[in-house]
């Protein structure tokens, strides 16, 4: 284990000398997370499998955070003897791990992949990695006197682990599908070792760290342009002091960069994304919609849209420049925004509703979708779909789904007509 800088910061005091492992410590998340507990007082040691890039790591950390106490230490999750190895480093100097955060995580491409011992490299490194480094270091942590071990795990999914064919030997379903089993194996471990150490100092807590395009869909073409297209443009921007909410500054770098990843001369459409997924917010876009405007009128974008935003925000975008859709969070289940589809309905914008079945297919409960279903043989995501196009003319929904059957079932919905009764019931 090797270390750099030192002398002692303020921070938080329930961070200060305590000593915080982070796994996958340069990646994205993980490098705002070592700067994070830094910044708290800890001593942090930074692990991940590349010594050059754990050094660089660590003069950043000492250069952002004056007095940081940043340690090393070079670990491959994807091989057993290594785990032991830096855990055994870890466990030599005699110190509590107060904090430890299995961040880590690799997400694989389209062929199925091995760790060194032979697991499937998913399962392998994100789960059993971390099981195996957790169970190490478990004497050092339960000399703490209230250590946590906190899993990063991913936002609920419908995904299952196939507990007969864990290691993907019998069939192979995808880098995006093996990956999100091992980080629903990562919030199983969790919960379990929570029950296994219940009544000691250690407690084992998840944390989902929202999403952002980072180096884990690097690996995967499609998710990872997908996450480039979906979570990084124009909303929080990952910067050298942790993520931030976007500003007018940021926009030109970041239609620049989607520009040049997709190969585009002029992007169709861009959305100012703003707030979180609620209105009202407070926020105003006007500074951030004129840089995008200004960007339009070099031909750099087609239409522009806003995302998030009450009819205040509407007025205020159109007072700059035209308005050619907005994006909502907006299903049978969640009408708050429904001034915003009336606003665009009268003057001809698009609205375009994220979430139109409440965020899933199981997402939206109403007491008659059922039976209008029933009535029209239709199934409910049908009813709740026919809902939203009935609504307005300018309501386009777009409901994500990867099965095949879904897509032509939702494809489906346009033709159904619901009537006066049904949608009197639905109001
Ligand atoms: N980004 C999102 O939208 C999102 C959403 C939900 C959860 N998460 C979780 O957040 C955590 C951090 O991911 P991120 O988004 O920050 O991605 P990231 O930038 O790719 O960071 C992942 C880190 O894991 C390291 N790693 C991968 N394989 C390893 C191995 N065999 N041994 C040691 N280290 C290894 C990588 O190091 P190398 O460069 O050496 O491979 C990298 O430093 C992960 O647990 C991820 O599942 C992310």
């Amino acid at each position: 284990m090797s270390s750099a800088a030192v002398s002692p910061t303020g921070g938080n005091p329930a961070l200060t000398e305590k000593i915080a492992l982070v796994t996958g410590a340069y990646g994205d998340i993980g490098q705002h997370t070592v700067l994070g507990l830094a910044r708290a007082g800890a001593t942090v040691i930074a692990a991940g499998r590349d010594p050059a890039k754990l050094e660089q790591l660590a003069q950043n950390a000492a250069a952002q955070v004056p007095g940081a106490e940043i340690e090393t230490l070079v670990v491959d999750l994807a091989d057993l003897s290594s785990i032991q190895q830096a855990a055994q480093t870890a466990l030599a100097t005699e110190r509590p791990v107060d904090v430890l955060v299995n961040n880590a995580a690799v997400m694989p491409g389209g062929q199925r992949q091995a760790t060194r011992d032979g697991f499937e490299l998913a399962f392998g490194t994100n789960h059993l990695g971390h099981y195996a480094l957790t169970g190490h270091l478990l004497p050092a942590l339960l000399t703490s006197p209230e250590a946590r071990v906190i899993s990063i795990c991913a936002g609920p999914s419908n995904q299952r682990l196939d507990t007969s064919d864990l290691n993907s030997e019998q069939r192979y379903r995808g880098g995006m599908r093996t990956y999100m089993a091992s980080k629903l194996a990562n919030a199983v471990f969790a919960q379990e070792l929570a029950r296994r150490v219940n009544g000691t100092t250690l407690k084992s807590l998840t944390v989902f760290p929202g999403t952002a395009a980072t180096g884990v869909q690097r690996n995967n073409p499609f998710i990872g342009w997908l996450a480039r297209y979906l979570f990084a443009p124009v909303g929080p921007v990952f910067g050298p002091g942790g993520p931030r909410q976007g500003t007018a500054a940021d926009i030109r770098p970041q239609v620049e960069a989607n520009l040049q990843s997709l190969g585009l001369d002029r992007l169709d459409v861009v959305y100012l994304r703003i707030g979180m997924m609620t209105v009202p917010h407070g926020e105003s876009l006007a500074e951030r919609f004129q840089a995008l405007a200004a960007l339009r009128g070099e031909g750099l974008i087609r239409h522009l849209g806003i995302s998030n935003v009450d009819t205040g925000h509407l007025a205020e975008a159109r007072a700059i420049a035209p308005v050619a859709a907005v994006q909502n969070n907006f299903h049978l289940g969640n009408r708050d925004e429904t001034a915003v589809l009336e606003a665009c309905t009268k003057v001809g914008i698009a609205f375009i509703p994220f979430f139109p079945l409440g965020g899933g297919r199981a997402g939206i409960d109403h007491p008659s979708l059922a039976e209008i279903a029933a009535r029209h043989q239709a199934t409910t995501p049908q009813i709740a779909l026919a809902w939203l196009l009935a609504l307005s003319p300018v309501a386009l929904a777009i409901p994500g789904t990867g099965s095949v059957a879904h897509l032509q079932e939702n494809l489906a919905a346009r033709s159904i007509a619901l009537t006066p009764d049904d949608l009197a019931e639905l109001a």
